[in-house]
């Protein structure tokens, strides 16, 4: 989908959240996973970045993902559903948390390399990062992994009600010039604000726009 989605796509993205997601289960290895038989995305990113809260603020269900101020807080594949939608939401474990346990850190980082690159029905993995930071290497290692196994995945910025216009600008250029050359990266950044809502329709356009393509 093109920068400037239009108005039918947000109002398909809009109707898409409306309907009621709920809680499934949580995995902790691909075995729990439910059957591969719809359309799925996920939301990976350092500890802390916002997966969990943009769940939330997508769905418009606070407390659907359990959020917190202390990273590492996500800790299994949690699964999210609507009955009446094709869609299957995966909220992942962080990566990147450094204060973690070392056998906690090994047991998410496998989980998250499995998930990512083995799933046959996952469709577009989102990768949050912070608008204040940009991409970390963390955030580049995973997006080499998606671009050797060919799994789609788009950049969306969190967190940008934190910094002013300007500054958001200088890191939004930063960031498409790091993602020019990545073959399985959209060319396109979502800039979001769980807190204040925005980019929301924009990206739920885009997950809309994948269930119908
Ligand atoms: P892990 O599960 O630990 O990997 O973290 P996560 O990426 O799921 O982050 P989570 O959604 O738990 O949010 C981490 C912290 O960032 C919480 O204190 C949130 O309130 C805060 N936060 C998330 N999104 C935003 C946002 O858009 N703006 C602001 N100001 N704070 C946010
Ligand atoms: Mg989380």
């Amino acid at each position: 989908m093109s920068a400037a989605p239009t108005e039918a796509m947000i109002e398909a993205g809009r109707l898409l959240f409306a309907r009621p997601f709920a809680f499934v289960k949580g995995c902790v290895d691909l075995a729990g996973l439910p059957p591969a038989d719809r359309t799925e995305i996920a939301f990976a990113g350092r500890s802390n970045v916002g997966k969990s809260s943009l769940i939330n603020a997508l769905t418009g269900v606070s407390g659907l993902a359990r959020t917190s101020n202390t990273p590492g807080r996500t800790q299994e594949l949690n699964i999210f559903e609507s009955q009446s939608a094709a869609l299957r939401i995966v909220d992942m474990p962080g990566y990147g948390f450094a204060q973690a346990p070392e056998a906690k850190v090994k047991a998410w980082t496998q989980l998250i390399r499995k998930y990512l690159t083995g799933r046959q029905n996952l469709r577009r993995v989102y990768v949050l990062v912070d608008a204040r930071h940009g991409p970390k290497e963390n955030d580049l290692e995973i997006m080499s992994q998606l671009d050797r196994t060919a799994v789609s995945y788009q950049i969306v910025m969190t967190k940008s009600d934190k910094l002013l216009a300007k500054d958001l600008d200088a890191v939004i250029a930063a960031t498409k010039a790091a993602i020019a050359k990545r073959p399985a990266a959209h060319p396109d950044l979502i800039v979001t604000s769980s807190e204040k809502g925005s980019g929301l329709d924009l990206l739920r356009a885009e997950i809309a726009a994948l269930i119908e393509a």
